[in-house]
């Protein structure tokens, strides 16, 4: 077995306070509009590759269990475009754990394909830049190409492949933000986002929410680099309503809320109303995202905790980028 060539890595997954949903290339994930994310610490998936001569196929295994069908294709998107750069052609097994739940809102596929970017082209020997790797781990999932960088991201649509990737424009320390994600469901979704892409453009209201994402980019990337919590929670607040007006309005028409998931946006507003730094922001699902400065999570935590419909609260700070791990680097 000298012969493997193997490698790990770990990714966050990442929040988007300007959203990314639509793509103006399904096949190449190029998205309709920029984004603008940070890492978030503490949540993590690890990734091993192994590429094997003794291999038939390629296998993937999360936690603990086969992957096959469309899953496993996914995957493969990213290990064909590895072994198509590297002039290999032994298959792979991967190997892949989370320490959070999978398709609950919190991105699962963000910082899974991060970490399949990172480990499949270390394994294959491709020594690849940070933009190149964003790039191939875009192929896998949109949002996955803004946790190959560290602490707060904006992904440039771009023209195409060569141009369509993720870069960090503040560092994770930065600005210690939170983020409180209010677990109110940790039932997997009935949409996934692949498919709701695909979706976004039969909304009417998809237009004018691409039109104006240059204006909310800029707006939260400037409240981020002056440290500007009151202006970020508006711009952050009015994008997350934007974008679930779009999905609420396609057909079909997608509702990701819940009971639970409105509780938590009443109780935040009212908080800010009374001058509480919070802000909320929701992806594709139930989930409640509350963004804080750091200094408040605890508090923000606890109050969260006892809304009702909220069975749990997990709390996360502005992480790094991925990162290959080697057999002795600390896991935490
Ligand atoms: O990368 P995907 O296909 O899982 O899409 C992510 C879409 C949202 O999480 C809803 C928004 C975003 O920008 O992360």
């Amino acid at each position: 077995m000298s012969q493997v060539r193997r490698a790990t890595a770990q990714a966050h997954p990442n929040i988007a306070l300007i959203k990314y949903w639509g793509n103006r290339d399904a096949y190449w994930r190029i998205p309709a509009n920029d984004s603008l994310s940070f890492n978030l610490a503490g949540l993590w998936t690890r990734t091993t590759v192994a590429f094997r001569p003794d291999l038939d196929a390629d296998r993937l295994v999360l936690h603990g269990r086969e992957v096959t069908g469309p899953g496993l294709a996914r995957a493969q998107r990213v290990l064909d475009r590895v072994r198509a750069a590297s002039g290999l052609t032994w298959r792979a097994e991967v190997v892949s754990e989370n320490n959070f739940p999978m398709g609950t809102g919190i991105a699962s596929s963000a910082s899974a394909f991060a970490a399949l970017a990172l480990a499949a082209a270390a394994a294959a020997g491709l020594d690849w830049p940070e933009a190149a790797l964003s790039r191939l781990a875009r192929l896998g999932s949109g949002s996955a190409a803004r946790s190959v960088p560290g602490g707060f991201v904006i992904w440039r649509a771009g023209q195409g492949d060569e141009d369509s990737f993720a870069y960090t424009f503040a560092a994770a320390d930065h600005w210690a933000l939170a983020d409180c994600i209010a677990i109110v469901s940790a039932r997997p979704k009935a949409v996934g986002s692949s498919q709701g892409h695909d979706l976004a453009a039969t909304s009417p209201l998809q237009a004018a929410r691409v039109a104006d994402a240059p204006r909310r980019l800029a707006l939260a990337q400037d409240a981020v680099l002056r440290r500007d919590f009151a202006q970020l929670a508006e711009v952050v607040e009015l994008d997350t309503h934007l974008m679930h007006a779009v999905m609420q309005t396609s057909q079909p028409r997608l509702l990701y809320w819940q009971a639970a998931s409105l509780e938590v946006m009443h109780a935040v507003r009212a908080w800010r109303a009374a001058g509480r730094p919070v802000a909320y922001t929701l992806d594709a699902g139930p989930n409640v995202h509350v963004l804080c400065p750091a200094t408040h999570a605890d508090s923000v935590a606890a109050d969260l905790a006892v809304l009702p419909g909220v069975t749990e609260v997990r709390v996360a700070t502005v992480g790094g980028p991925a990162r290959l791990l080697s057999d002795d680097t600390p896991r935490n």
